[in-house]
């Protein structure tokens, strides 16, 4: 039997990458919300020989990952599962608008579709005696603070909570879960945010991240396989940061000589500006 994975929000973004580079190893069921992204990457990938099945469903439906767990169990062994559907939206808290889209739609995509997407990988897992894994997709956000971010920040936090949840419960069985935490990657959401935000603020990102510059969603795709293969064998319940040294930096502002010098701070380290 053939080894199967399911990856959601596969049709853009860091899922479509996912899905792109899962194909060398593995039958892969296409999960998204939206029926144009999904069809353009299926018919890429077929179109280049990979065995793929998309399934159109909304991850914030128990229903959905029930449907994509039978479709992988038709299709071969469910041995990989790729929590990477999400969304984010914005607000100040002291002036929270009363609307569902800027926070129960984001828990209920983020944080509870990652849970329903947990809860089918292990029970498929449990049941057919599978060590398989699961991967699923945080955010530097859920470990450090972004401005009228507080609602997305929750469910990474959450997301990463229950990766060690299924970590240690599931250990025992020989199944892994680990997360990924992306740093600024330049997919279609990140590239609408700027276009909705301004472009200085990519410039503001690649400063702000030690590599200077933003990341290609094929670098996130490449981590999540090596999380899911064998390659990682003893790896489990870590939430590793992919963020070009991002989340540990104590912070640009005045010791980076080209924020120091578009603000006109006197750099503290010595170094010449
Ligand atoms: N791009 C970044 O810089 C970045 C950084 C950190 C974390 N992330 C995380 O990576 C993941 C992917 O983000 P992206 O930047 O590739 O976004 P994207 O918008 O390019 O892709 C997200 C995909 O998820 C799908 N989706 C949204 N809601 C859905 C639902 N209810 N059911 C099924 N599918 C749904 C969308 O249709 C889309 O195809 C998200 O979890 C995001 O939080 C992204």
């Amino acid at each position: 039997m053939a080894d199967v994975a399911v990856v959601t929000g596969a049709g853009s973004g860091i899922g479509r990458a996912i899905a792109t580079k899962l194909v060398e190893d593995y039958i892969v069921i296409l999960v998204d919300i939206n029926p144009k992204g999904l069809a353009e990457v299926e018919a890429e990938l077929s179109s280049a020989g990979h065995k793929v099945f998309s399934l159109l469903g909304d991850v914030s439906l128990r229903e959905t990952h029930k449907r994509a767990r039978v479709l992988a169990e038709e299709k071969g062994t469910l041995v990989s599962w790729v929590n990477c559907a999400g969304i984010t939206r914005g607000a100040p808290l002291h002036d929270f608008p009363n609307d569902p889209t800027l926070m129960d739609e984001i828990i209920a995509i983020n944080q509870v579709g990652t849970f329903w997407g947990c809860t089918e990988a292990v029970a498929s897992y449990v049941t057919g005696k599978v060590k398989g894994a699961v991967v699923n997709i945080s955010s530097v956000h859920g470990r450090r603070a972004w401005r009228d971010h507080a609602v997305y920040e929750m469910t990474k936090g959450a997301v990463d909570a229950l990766t060690r949840n299924v970590a240690v419960t599931y250990g025992p069985y020989g199944i892994r879960a680990n997360a990924v935490a992306p740093g600024a990657i330049l997919t279609p959401a990140l590239k609408e945010y700027f276009v909705k935000i301004g472009p200085k603020h990519r410039e503001a990102l690649e400063l702000l991240t030690p590599l200077k510059r933003l990341a290609d969603p094929s670098e996130i795709a490449e981590v999540v396989s090596f999380l899911l293969s064998s390659k990682a064998s003893y790896v489990s319940g870590q939430s590793l940061a992919v963020e070009g040294g991002w989340t540990s930096a104590l912070g640009a502002g005045d010791l980076d000589p080209d924020l120091a010098k578009k603000y006109g701070l006197k750099s503290e380290n010595g170094l010449p500006l």
